[in-house]
């Protein structure tokens, strides 16, 4: 069943992820999936592998992805490094992950060395508020405070732009203010880049 956490993260992120997620196959890579949110929109014939560096999720999660019929494997690692080889992933998936990733421009390199040649990055992640905005001054003031919280997690990132200069062949992705969450939290980024 899930906790009240995960049904308000349903809520918010169902639609979105009904149409990012129609495609999912062959060897999908998930860097922080936490709880293993993203299941209920995966296939069985998936060969899924999550990086996740906290142990704390590892169990639930193995046991959500036998639930699914979903062959799964965890790494404990990180998303600035993945212990995969290169051009061994169909698919990279991150949602809400980059914002907590220590160094963007690693993960983003490392996305890219294990997707194959055509393999997609699809992404979901809250961001920063237009510059200038209120949202944005609010955001720049909460951010330490969001940091100590919630695990380095940054509400001031303007991810797009780092998604933009990695160098994937191209990338397709809208900006959107979702309802649902806190205001620091509601402009959000999603959609896809090809390698
Ligand atoms: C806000 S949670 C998002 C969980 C899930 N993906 C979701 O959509 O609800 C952030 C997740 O990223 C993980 N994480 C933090 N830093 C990471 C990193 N550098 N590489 C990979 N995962 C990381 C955390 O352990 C956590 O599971």
């Amino acid at each position: 069943m899930l906790n009240k956490g995960e049904s308000e993260n349903e809520k918010i992120y169902r639609q979105i992820k009904a149409s990012l997620f129609r495609d999912i196959h062959g060897t999908v890579v998930e860097i922080g999936p936490g709880t293993g949110v993203n299941f209920n929109y995966f296939p069985e014939d998936i060969d899924w592998i999550g990086l996740e560096p906290n142990e704390a999720f590892h169990e639930n999660m193995l046991k959500k992805a036998a639930s699914k019929n979903i062959n799964a494997r965890l790494i404990n690692s990180v998303a600035e490094k993945i212990d995969l080889p290169d051009e061994s992933a169909d698919m990279v998936i991150s949602t809400l992950v980059l914002c907590s990733v220590k160094n963007m421009k690693a993960a983003l390199q490392e996305i890219k060395r294990v997707l194959k040649k055509g393999g997609r990055l699809i992404f979901i992640e809250h961001v920063a508020a237009p510059k200038k905005t209120g949202r944005r001054k609010v955001q720049q003031l909460f951010n330490p405070l969001n940091r100590f919280m919630a695990d380095g997690c940054n509400c001031t990132r303007e991810t797009w732009v780092d998604i933009e200069q990695a160098g994937f062949s191209s990338v397709h992705l809208r900006h959107e203010t979702l309802n649902g969450t806190m205001a620091v939290f509601a402009p959000h980024i999603f959609g896809y880049a090809i390698k």
